[in-house]
């Protein structure tokens, strides 16, 4: 019995990204909780004739911080049973927003709802998709930590949209009418120049004419962007976010079902992995989106793909190095130092 838990489920990625999990083979049961409007998303995907049984738990009427015990029961209701929990509850940027600008409120959700996760589902495996990514998972790590029940293998920060994302514009140049044939690796962070495409170790290898280079890098870093201005103020990705957070939750659950040969692009611990060490000497930091071999236990093995990337690239990485570390640090000390 597999059972699924979504935070923030009844929101633009939550209801979705819950119709996917709800339809899927791999999942026998479904718990959904948000602040507000679960048990309608709950009803509403009951009646879907698929395997898993769908629940769905709401906090206390206006109870936005989590405070009352209702809520508390709300949460321990959904979360208890859970092997995989996702998460993305928290709020969507506006134009001329960034990602960071989101954590002074998401950080404190993501903080939480983490500590609810480490009472009721203490071995789960948690895919964080909160912005700022770069923060919110140094954030998860420390309350785990701070709990006692930190297993750097089973916490993973959900940048797939950015692998989604490169396949689909790089189809584009290339002509390559299924995007999904095409494997390129996006490493770093999740947000503007901490996002690195390497192109260069797409398998099979493509073609980037050097006049569309830099723009193609761009758009694969800026895309969320792109989305957040033609929504007008209405929100960020919320469609291919949930076809995303779906594609690496589905390969969370086949690996932990004992499917071999499963590799993600996500981001990590790097010191609690199995090569994640030499990557996390190389660049100074202690969190990195690389390619990670998934298995029974979770991440099981770092790839330094790093050192293989071109001169153009490592530019890149340098840039996205620095972002990081802030990022980072910024995560760790709303934990260790909290204002
Ligand atoms: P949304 O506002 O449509 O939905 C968020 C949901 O979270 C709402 O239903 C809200 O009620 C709920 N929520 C708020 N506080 C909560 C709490 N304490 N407990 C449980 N639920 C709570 O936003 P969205 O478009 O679904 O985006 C959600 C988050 O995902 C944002 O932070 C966004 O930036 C991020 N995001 C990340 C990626 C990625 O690639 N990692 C991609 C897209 C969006
Ligand atoms: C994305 O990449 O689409 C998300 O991180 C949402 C955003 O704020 O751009």
């Amino acid at each position: 019995m597999v059972k699924a838990v979504v935070l923030g489920a009844a929101g633009g990625i939550g209801q979705p990204l819950s119709l996917l999990l709800k339809i899927s083979p791999l999942v026998d049961e479904l718990g959904l909780f948000d602040v507000v409007n679960t048990p309608g998303v709950a009803a509403d995907l009951s009646h879907i004739s698929s395997v898993a049984d769908v629940e769905g738990t709401v906090a206390a009427k206006g109870d936005f911080k989590g405070e009352q015990p209702e809520t508390e029961e709300a949460k321990k209701k959904a979360l208890t049973g859970a092997d995989i929990v996702i998460i993305p509850a928290g709020v969507p940027r506006k134009p001329g927003m960034t990602r960071d600008d989101l954590f002074k409120i998401n950080a404190g959700i993501v903080k939480d709802l983490v500590v609810a996760i480490a009472k009721y589902a203490p071995k789960a495996t948690i895919a964080i998709i909160s912005n700022p990514v770069n923060s919110t998972v140094p954030i998860a790590a420390e309350v785990l930590k701070q709990a006692g029940v930190f297993n750097p293998k089973k916490l993973f920060g959900v940048t797939t949209l950015d692998v989604v994302r490169a396949e689909t514009f790089v189809g584009g140049i290339v002509g390559e009418k299924d995007p999904r044939k095409l494997n390129i690796p996006v490493v770093g962070g999740h947000s503007g120049n901490t996002i690195v495409p390497l192109f260069s170790l797409a398998k099979p290898s493509v073609s980037i004419p050097a006049d569309k280079l830099d723009a193609l890098v761009n758009r694969v870093q800026f895309g969320g962007d792109e989305v957040v201005k033609a929504k007008d103020g209405a929100g960020s990705a919320t469609l291919s976010m949930a076809y995303a957070g779906f594609r690496f939750a589905e390969s969370l659950l086949k690996a932990a079902k004992g499917e071999k040969g499963i590799v993600e692009n996500t981001f990590v611990y790097l010191p609690g992995v199995e090569g994640g060490d030499a990557i996390a000497k190389a660049t100074g930091v202690d969190y990195f989106s690389v390619p990670v071999e998934l298995g029974v236990n979770g991440a099981e093995k770092a790839f330094n793909i790093l050192a293989d990337a071109n001169d153009y690239e490592k530019k890149l990485l340098d840039e996205a190095i620095k972002g990081l570390k802030t990022n980072v640090e910024t995560g760790v000390s709303f934990i260790t130092n909290p204002p």
